[in-house]
């Protein structure tokens, strides 16, 4: 049975469908789990999207008609946007008094420690768990703890520490999964044919919300409205309404249209969609450019990763925003739609100046195509910011070169956090191209990039460390590519005393 559009969205929760009224299109999921559903266990702590107090898990229909679960920070993910998934919360795990094996695997690891945390650890490693039953063939006795440490990077405590939940998180696996929980159980089968019955074959349409089910539908609507909003994975729009507290134009919603959704492989290229998950594309893109594997893992978090989208970081266009300096130095690609007109622009044209795109009225981003690192570039992106995990860059760097011989025959470099838009250094490049790649050009390189930028002073950093960092990445980059000394990747603290 399919729906036709009208004023309500429809979910799975507990094995009930719920049909829920949204007036107001901003409402987030948090807020309809402990202000209508009385569902108090998820917590908010930050409301940005950073601390996992909120986390729930939704579960949504995959190509091999089984469901996936994924984490989600309920906090800024809009109620809108569940129409037609499964949500499961901290409350949907326990049956009767029998614990769900991630939560005994807390209690018998002494993971419990506050209440207001421990339920966003326990559906993060929930949502791995899941993930984890799905791939039967794994040994799942122990997990690898780096995959536990990963899974929570966007948990925070302050209290205790971590060792015991991501022991929990170690074990869980060795608990058998409960029977509702299984593949093979007629509940599964009974929650995927549930979710079938709830996708819509026509544009979900709420006050101030739009959710269009195809691209033409999509761009038409967007072109006879202009002014509205175009939302992704919400991750940063969200944080406008939580701490912005701005009042939104009607939102037109990415997130259904079916040929934005794809990833498409070729023997040179990757093309994103608009409505692809940052986990999604970060693993379509390691997969191709391992040296994103760093950058793609201390992206914002795996629950921010699950809602937001690659296209919303490249159209937001923030010039701390981590993916512009790396696509711009592989010479990535965007295609623009308006009504039924398309054109392609290179990324690095797309920026004009601080939050100032080349975008018309009634355009939109449908892809990004990021070229397959050519066979002899040397490449690599950094990115500097004070914690590891879950935290916007200070400075991020992309550096990529080609060698003729000892000479490097091509240069592209480019920063974000050293200017008002992620942005190419061409001193520093017109530096090094026609010069040997030795420790004297780059020295000689690294000095121009003062003539580059001119970064601002803030809270993440001041001008001075900025350019400072900058440099000493340029050495790193040489240093890592020319048989030097091999600095830690993950070691900031080093990277940032290395003085020309
Ligand atoms: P949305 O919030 O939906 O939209 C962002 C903007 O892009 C809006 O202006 C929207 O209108 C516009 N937009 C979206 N899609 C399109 C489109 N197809 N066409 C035209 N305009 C469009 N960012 C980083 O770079 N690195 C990080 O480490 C990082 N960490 C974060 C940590 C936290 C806790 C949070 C909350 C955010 C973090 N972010 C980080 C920012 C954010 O997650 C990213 O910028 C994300 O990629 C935004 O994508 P989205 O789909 O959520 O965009
Ligand atoms: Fe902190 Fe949502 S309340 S991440
Ligand atoms: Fe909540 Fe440590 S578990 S602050």
């Amino acid at each position: 049975m399919s729906i036709g559009s009208d004023h309500s969205i429809r979910f799975a929760l507990d094995g009930r469908v719920v049909s829920v009224d949204v007036a107001e299109p901003t409402t987030t999921v948090l807020e309809y789990l402990r202000e209508q559903a009385s569902r108090t266990g998820t917590k908010e702590g930050c409301a940005e999207g950073d601390c996992g107090a909120c986390t729930v898990v939704l579960g949504e229909l995959n190509s091999s008609g089984g469901i996936d679960y994924r984490a989600v920070n309920s906090c800024i993910r809009f109620l809108a946007t569940i129409d037609g998934k499964e949500l499961v919360t901290v409350e949907s795990l326990q049956q009767g008094t029998t614990l769900h094996p991630v939560q005994q695997a807390m209690v018998d690891c002494h993971g419990s420690q506050c209440g207001f945390c421990t339920p966003g650890f326990v559906m993060s490693l929930f949502a791995l768990y899941q993930k984890q039953a799905q791939h039967q063939n794994r040994d799942r006795a122990e997990l690898a703890r780096t995959e536990v440490v990963d899974t929570l990077s966007g948990n925070l405590c302050r209290c205790t520490g971590y060792r015991p939940i991501i022991d929990a998180g170690c074990r869980m696996g060795a608990y058998p999964t409960p029977a509702r929980w299984s593949r093979e159980d007629a509940q599964a089968s009974s929650r995927v044919m549930t979710l079938a019955s709830l996708q819509r074959e026509t544009a979900l349409t709420l006050p101030g919300f739009q959710a269009p089910r195809t691209l033409v539908a999509f761009a038409a609507a967007y072109k006879a409205a202009p002014d509205s909003l175009i939302l992704a994975g919400g991750t940063d729009i969200g944080l406008w309404v939580t701490k912005h507290l701005r009042d939104l134009p009607p939102m037109l919603y990415v997130g259904e249209v079916a040929e934005l959704q794809a990833i498409k492989l070729s023997d040179d290229s990757i093309e994103i969609g608009a409505a692809v998950s940052l986990t999604a594309a970060w693993a379509t893109i390691v997969e191709q450019i391992p040296q994103l594997a760093e950058l793609a893992q201390r992206f914002a978090s795996p629950p921010v990763r699950n809602s937001g989208t690659l296209c919303g970081n490249l159209a937001n266009g923030s010039p701390i925003g981590d993916a512009m300096p790396a696509l711009i130095v592989l010479g990535a690609d965007i295609e623009l739609r308006c009504g039924d007109v398309v054109r392609r622009l290179p990324l690095e044209r797309f920026y004009l100046g601080y939050q100032k795109k080349d975008l018309q009225p009634g355009e939109f981003l449908t892809s990004v195509r990021i070229p397959k690192s050519a066979s002899g570039l040397i490449f690599e992106s950094y990115k500097l910011s004070k914690r590891i995990d879950q935290d916007i860059s200070a400075v991020c760097a992309a550096f990529a070169i080609t060698l003729d011989g000892d000479v490097i025959s091509s240069a592209r470099i480019a920063f974000g956090g050293m200017a008002a838009t992620p942005a190419r250094a061409p001193a520093t490049e017109a530096a090094l191209i026609g010069q040997p790649f030795t420790a004297a050009t780059i020295a000689t390189a690294a000095a121009k990039l003062a003539e580059d930028y001119k970064p601002l002073s803030d809270m993440r950093a001041s001008s001075s460390y900025r350019l400072q960092t900058a440099m000493n990445l340029l050495k790193r980059f040489h240093l890592q590519h020319s048989g030097g000394n091999t600095l830690l990747r993950t070691d900031q603290a080093q990277a940032a005393e290395v003085v020309l």
